[in-house]
């Protein structure tokens, strides 16, 4: 069994490391080479004016970046079924961020909604989709924090400001996503700037 405490030397189990491009054996290794992975991706990404961000090129393309150099499948959208998301088969997440695309850009172009939220339910919306075969979550953080930035807005501080332990914020913002399924992003939203 995983435990806090054992799961950074637990061992990936031979499913887990299936698409694996480096020499990796453990939880905690995985972890950093992923978050040194995201770190150049980060610099790339935030290192130039990119005018494409919403299209699913450049969805696609942020994801090789951040993933590429860890994973096989990096920037390529699943092909099974998860817990979460939608349906792959059909050219279906592909229909549905192109959908997702236009609405964001609409929304923003009428200015009838405070720019927070509409990042808010792009960020809930693109999860739900979970184009990837893993790394949606952190994904759709940068891109939701590079569609801000690109309007001039500050990046999201996703719990970083709550005096709370890493836990507690993770619990927060799973709750504030439950609560967008359910209709209802404004905790979402907030969560975005606590
Ligand atoms: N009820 C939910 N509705 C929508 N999205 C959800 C829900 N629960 C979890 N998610 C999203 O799914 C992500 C987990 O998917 P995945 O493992 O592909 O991403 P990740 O980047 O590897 O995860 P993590 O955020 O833990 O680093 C969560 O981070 C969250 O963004
Ligand atoms: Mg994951």
């Amino acid at each position: 069994m995983i435990t806090g405490n054992t799961y950074g030397t637990t061992p990936l189990d031979p499913d887990e490391s299936d698409g694996l491009l480096i020499e990796i054996s453990t939880h905690s290794e995985l972890d950093v080479a992923e978050q040194f992975n995201i770190a150049l991706a980060e610099l790339w990404a935030t290192g130039r004016k990119h005018n494409d961000i919403l299209t699913v090129k450049f969805l696609k393309r942020l994801h090789k970046e951040m993933f590429s150099g860890v994973w096989r499948w990096a920037g390529t959208f699943r092909t099974s079924n998860k817990n979460i998301g939608i349906e792959w088969r059909g050219g279906a997440i592909s229909i549905a961020l192109q959908q997702l695309l236009l609405d964001v850009e609409c929304q923003i172009n009428q200015g009838i909604y405070p720019f927070d939220e509409i990042a808010a339910h792009f960020h809930h919306r693109l999860v739900s989709i979970h184009p990837f075969p893993n790394g949606n979550g952190r994904h759709a953080r940068l891109v939701t924090d590079l569609l801000l930035m690109h309007y001039h807005k500050s990046r999201g501080s996703w719990g970083a400001t709550m005096q709370m332990p890493i836990e507690e914020i993770r619990k927060e913002y799973l709750a504030a996503l439950r609560e967008a399924d359910d209709g209802s992003i404004s905790r979402l939203t907030l969560f975005l700037r606590q």
